[in-house]
């Protein structure tokens, strides 16, 4: 049923997606009307009240001010969303999750299970992520090509998930943070690694990730947290091993991403030319300033501390690790400040998969504790990762030609961040995968 009050704008709607500039209109694509409260128009950083926007098919047709009409019906009829008392966002996007995973016991999940184990799991991890909002991710690191193949589940309609741009394995140095290290040198794994040590090497690795559909490549340009190498910030890779990466990865399209925890490898990695450093924990004024120069995107994941703090002790890590988080937590978020106060373009990017997915947007709040407002934090999971992702204009905005990437929640984002931990309406690619406001049905897998 559609509330009477819905029908002249109903009508005005379909009648706007009808008379597009498309000569012949596409009575096949379904159309939904959405009425909007409050609609972010997160390209602006404005608040936009009753708004009416149109989707047909998988894509947004129309987005303007209600202002009624005679009440017909078009001649296709329509499906109405009624979201006036809520706030309606672009869907978010998430530039750092390891989607197929996520960790129980240390020891179990690299001894007792095998890609297979991984992948018949990982489509529950990806509902979860779309339920909570995040209609776009980019998956920066699985193994065995799981990524690609939960990508092409959920792009071929058969499981619910965000859109993965996927990296498939992540390209790093013999003993560093993506190498099994602190273990007997007797154990080994068949699997596919990303190990790569030299410029021919690393070129290998990024033409293999390639090959079988990675769309962005991760290196490894210093050590880590979560692995059991001595540093957290010791420099993995030399510049010329990452500027191959760049090199290699631009020839086939692609851009590169650089896990950098250390103060060097952080420059080396924003001078061999990377898209973007994750985590930046050790990022120095120089550093900064390299990336305001050079437009590197820093994704900085300063939630993760909180739940490696609390729970990796019990999932039985050892304590070096505990240690190296230690030192990492509150330097990360102190230098996410100055980068931010800095200026340097920031993505959102949370590392979902070390924290269980669905909870995503648990960083929203944090941001807005470490110096951001309400409207930025949402524009860094928004326009500026539409950015980041060369997907300006086609994701991280509510505007005509955009795809129907749609959340929403009753309550006001911008009065209180943490709204975003709780999303009640999401729309993706114009079909309904949750609607605890209106209660349209949802899209239903055979
Ligand atoms: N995947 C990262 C690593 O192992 C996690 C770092 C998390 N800690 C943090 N404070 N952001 O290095």
């Amino acid at each position: 049923m559609i509330p009477r009050r819905a029908l002249p704008l109903l009508f005005a709607a379909v009648c706007a997606a009808i008379a597009s500039e498309s000569p012949a209109p596409s009575a096949a694509l379904p159309v939904t009307v959405i009425r909007a409260g409050r609609l972010i128009d997160s390209a602006s950083g404005k608040v936009l009240t009753n708004q009416v926007i149109v989707v047909e098919g998988d894509h947004i047709k129309s987005v303007g001010p209600d202002d009624g009409g005679p009440i017909v019906l078009g001649p296709n009829g329509g499906r109405y969303v009624d979201l006036s008392d809520a706030t309606v966002l672009p869907g978010l996007i998430d530039c750092h999750t390891h989607i197929t995973s996520q960790p129980e016991n240390y020891y179990t999940d690299i001894f007792r299970k095998s890609p297979i184990d991984v992948a018949t799991t990982s489509h529950i991890y990806a509902r979860r992520t779309l339920l909570a909002g995040f209609t776009t991710v980019r998956d920066v690191g699985a193994g065995e090509y799981t990524d690609i193949a939960l990508k092409r589940a959920i792009d071929g309609g058969k499981v619910a998930g965000p859109r993965i741009l996927p990296s498939a394995h992540t390209v790093g140095a013999t003993g560093g943070h993506v190498d099994l290290t602190g273990f007997s040198p007797s154990i080994q794994f068949k699997d596919t690694s990303g190990v790569a040590d030299g410029v021919d090497a690393v070129r290998f690795r990024v033409r293999q990730n390639i090959k079988f559909g990675a769309e962005w490549i991760k290196v490894a340009a210093t050590a880590g947290v979560l692995s059991e190498e001595e540093s957290v910030g010791a420099p993995q890779y030399s510049e010329q091993e990452m500027r191959m990466a760049v090199e290699e990865a631009a020839m086939w399209g692609k851009k590169v991403a650089a896990h950098a925890h250390g103060t060097e490898g952080i420059k080396r990695a924003i001078r061999a030319g990377v898209a973007s450093v994750e985590h930046a924990s050790f990022i120095d004024d120089e550093g900064i300033r390299l990336a305001k120069e050079r437009g590197t995107w820093l994704v900085m994941d300063i939630y993760n501390d909180d739940y490696i703090l609390a729970e990796f002790t019990r999932m039985g890590y050892p304590e070096k690790i505990i240690e190296k988080e230690r030192l990492v937590g509150r330097t990360q978020r102190e230098n996410f400040q100055k980068a931010h106060r800095a200026g340097v373009k920031m993505a959102y990017g949370t590392d979902a998969g070390v924290y269980p997915h669905g909870w995503n947007g648990k960083q929203f709040r944090h941001m807005v504790q470490w110096g951001m407002t309400p409207m930025e934090a949402i524009q860094a999971a928004t326009v500026n990762a539409a950015e980041l992702l060369h997907q300006s204009g086609r994701l991280g905005t509510v505007a005509a030609g955009a795809f129907a990437d749609l959340i929403a929640v009753k309550s006001d984002p911008l009065a209180d961040v943490t709204a975003l931990e709780k999303i009640e309406f999401v729309m993706k690619g114009g079909e309904v995968f949750k609607d605890q406001i209106a209660g349209s049905p949802v899209k239903v897998f055979e």
